[in-house]
């Protein structure tokens, strides 16, 4: 069952994004019912600060989290071409976590588990140095001024991305809104924990070899927008 937030975490932060659209089919249904009590994280039993490595059986040594899934396309890919590494994908609308399930019950994968609440709430639950990889794909641009504040990137999720990210490990935001990939470049690499990972002038305009476009991108080219790309590294130290 698609659970609400608990009333603590309701208390500390307001969700923006919608979490249901239009009513499941009733195979997503049943994948909802039936799948995703196997592989959800249950924001509200964490013990904090935990390891995320606890969330796998057989444990994994490397662990990437994306933040806001979508259609789950992406981190479905990813999974099946990184069977080594455990995948947390963090999604509050049940459309998407429903089409993940899918994907995931096609090609079988086992390596992947999701939060099924606000990304937000669940990176301070997480222990230091604990992520390899974060990936941050066409998060909700929240254009105007006015909304800035709910931007998934501010110093908040920076300072805590920081902490659990391990040295090294990459942090990777793909845009299609010139005013977020400004936003971005205006807090990512100012941050000193981050270093903007660029080798040429025309480093963002590609994707990086190892991903494949979101549905969001691929809307977003059709419709005559540019996708922007960076990738960030976790200072050591
Ligand atoms: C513009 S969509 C992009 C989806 C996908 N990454 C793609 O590129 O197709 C942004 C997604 O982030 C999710 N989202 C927004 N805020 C979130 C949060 N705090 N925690 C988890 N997911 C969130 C939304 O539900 C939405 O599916």
């Amino acid at each position: 069952m698609f659970k609400p937030l608990s009333d603590a975490s309701k208390n500390r932060v307001h969700l923006f994004g919608r979490r249901k659209g239009k009513r499941l089919r009733d195979s997503l249904r049943q994948a909802i019912k039936h799948d995703l009590p196997n592989v959800r994280i249950d924001a509200a039993s964490i013990n904090s600060p935990c390891d995320p490595k606890q969330f796998f059986e057989p444990k994994h040594e490397t662990i990437w989290l994306e933040i806001g899934f979508g259609g789950g396309e992406h981190l479905a890919a990813q999974a099946k071409a990184n069977p080594q590494v455990g995948f947390i994908g963090a999604e509050i609308f049940e459309n998407g976590i429903a089409s993940l399930l899918r994907q995931s019950a096609t090609a079988a994968l086992k390596n992947i588990r999701i939060l099924d609440s606000d990304a937000r709430e669940f990176l301070p639950m997480v222990g230091d140095n604990s992520l390899d990889r974060v990936f941050l794909l066409y998060p909700d641009p929240w254009p105007k001024k006015k909304h800035a504040k709910r931007r998934f990137i501010c110093q908040a999720t920076l300072d805590q991305l920081a902490r659990i990210m391990r040295p090294g490990a990459e942090f990777r935001i793909a845009t299609d809104h010139p005013e977020y990939a400004r936003w971005c470049l205006r807090h990512a690499p100012v941050h000193p924990a981050f270093q903007w990972v660029i080798s040429g002038p025309n480093d963002w305009r590609c994707r990086p070899e190892d991903s494949i476009a979101t549905r969001y991108e691929q809307k977003a080219i059709r419709e005559g927008r540019t996708p922007m790309y960076f990738s960030f590294l976790r200072n050591p130290g």
